[in-house]
């Protein structure tokens, strides 16, 4: 039984992040981040991080620490380097086009935009004294543009960007004082915006430390003791984030986000479903802090096994008990499968598993699986009777551009009904509260994974290429009408 019925004020949108999206990479006072020193990359070979020894002129370039450590070496600055392609700086270029792009949004009918502050617009070098005005008011100007059209934003306050300042000086989250500058951020936002943003989420993909400390939290270390301690900063920060709203813009509700994945055994082998209990800590163990307000018993036997040792203050068990979320975010792409004897072969752009033969998966090896999505709204409700927004869901594709100027993305509008069928279930058949769904990439941006362009989510084209060609030009897809009839529908007409 398909039951397509969705609340009467279910927020319909689009997500995108400013690493990926928003380029003005040097304009208004904008400092650099850490996104600004990553290299384009494909599917073969990896993007990397670019140094510069300030006292030698010497220049090279280090990979994102998936599973080896970073090379940096000593006396160099993570730095923009000539002879590289940085793919964020001018990425699809919403700094320009954020009027068009909202228009566009408001055409499809979208009743939220998920976007991100790109902090180093607000604070250059991450522990300036005073903010920047010129990114303030350009924040100011978003957010209007999208209350004109009655869009509701919602703020991704850090996603996969720490302004490279705090980096090179402190490196990055590593480091405490990191999260008083965090702060500082926070506050301008909460003050500022106060009357225009109601949702906020603290973090992009927190989860994602474990995996790629550089883009979750900065870091040019990826040892265990070293991104436990930086997630640890992230948390309280993330906690006092929640009480600082509270104080400064009551209305606010502030959300965590983090990448969901289902694991499912290959066969019942105990052996691989202690795999599968295994991945389900993996899972909540941020859920958990954030959503419970400590740190669960799993995590901490591990991390005992494991002799890493968190540096904590007094405060901080009392911090995160007092700073826990109003709903959680989540990205759901695809599903996992793990199995005791066989090695991973295939993932998302930083998860990977054995292949699950009753799916099929894209070009980049993302299998599609919209049961799993019913899975995972369910498990995550069960377990925190908390407000769930699908913060992210999509397919990578290259699209093809006809001569006519139109791209006829039907595999884009099976994946999304499947995804959409299954929140209608989950909603109607098993009562989740699930009070939003921004699928990812609503328009044409940067791939985090690979730096690419040809690996496309949007709905709405941007002409621009691997190598930086293109007249940024936006185009609808065939997508792009399909889900104005969604929103339009409130999703009982997918076909
Ligand atoms: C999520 C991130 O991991 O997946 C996004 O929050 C990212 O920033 C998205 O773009 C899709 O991944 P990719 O590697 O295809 O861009």
């Amino acid at each position: 039984m398909n039951s397509h019925k969705f609340p009467e004020d279910f927020l319909w949108g689009g997500a995108t992040a400013a690493n990926q999206y928003e380029g003005g990479y040097r304009e208004g006072g904008k400092g650099l981040n850490t996104s600004d020193v990553l290299t384009n990359g494909s599917h073969t070979v990896a993007r990397r991080i670019t140094w510069r020894n300030p006292d030698t002129g010497e220049t090279g370039s280090t990979g994102m620490g998936f599973g080896a450590q970073m090379e940096v070496p000593e006396g160099a600055v993570l730095d923009v380097i000539d002879g590289e392609y940085y793919p964020s700086h001018v990425a699809t270029d919403f700094y320009h086009h954020y009027k068009e792009d909202i228009a566009l949004f408001a055409e499809q009918g979208f009743k939220c935009f998920r976007l991100s502050i790109n902090w180093a617009r607000i604070f250059p070098n991450g522990d300036d004294e005073r903010p920047n005005q010129v990114g303030i008011d350009f924040y100011h100007s978003v957010f209007d543009e999208c209350l004109k059209y009655g869009i509701e934003p919602l703020v991704t306050i850090s996603h996969y960007e720490t302004p490279l300042g705090l980096t090179n000086k402190y490196g990055g989250w590593l480091d405490r004082k990191v999260v008083d500058f965090y702060l500082n951020l926070c506050r301008v936002l909460f003050t500022e915006y106060r009357d225009k943003v109601k949702y906020w989420m603290t973090f992009n993909e927190i989860n994602i430390m474990g995996m790629a400390p550089y883009m979750g939290g900065g870091l040019i270390k990826s040892d265990e003791q070293s991104k436990a301690q930086a997630a640890h900063h992230q948390f309280v920060a993330s906690a006092k984030a929640v009480q600082l709203a509270r104080e400064l813009s009551p209305n606010a509700k502030v959300g965590m986000m983090v990448a969901y994945g289902v694991t499912y055994g290959e066969t019942c082998n105990p052996a691989d479903q202690l795999m599968v209990m295994e991945g389900s800590h993996w899972a909540h163990f941020y859920t958990d802090v954030q959503c419970r307000g400590k740190y669960p018993n799993y995590k901490l036997k591990e991390y005992e096994r494991n002799g890493i040792d968190l540096q904590m203050e007094k405060d901080d068990l009392e911090i995160l008990a007092n700073g826990t979320v109003a709903f959680i975010g989540f990205s759901y792409y695809s599903t996992h499968v793990a199995s005791a004897v066989k090695a991973a072969e295939q993932g998302g752009n930083f998860m990977a598993g054995v292949k699950n033969p009753y799916l099929e998966a894209n070009a980049w090896g993302w299998q599609i699986d919209p049961t799993g999505l019913r899975i995972a709204l369910n498990t995550l409700w069960e377990r925190y009777e908390l407000p769930l927004w699908i913060v992210e869901n999509g397919l990578g594709f290259e699209d093809v551009l006809e001569e006519d100027g139109s791209i006829h993305d039907d595999y884009r509008i099976a994946y999304m009904k499947g995804h959409i069928e299954s929140m209608a279930d989950a909603i109607n058949l098993d009562g989740v509260n699930l009070i939003g769904y921004t699928p990812w990439g609503c328009i044409d941006l940067v791939s985090a994974g690979t730096g690419e362009m040809r690996k496309r989510y949007g709905m709405i084209y941007v002409d621009r290429d691997d190598s930086g060609q293109g007249s940024l030009e936006r185009r609808r897809k065939d997508s792009f009408y399909w889900y104005q009839k969604v929103i339009q529908s409130n999703g009982t007409e997918l076909d």
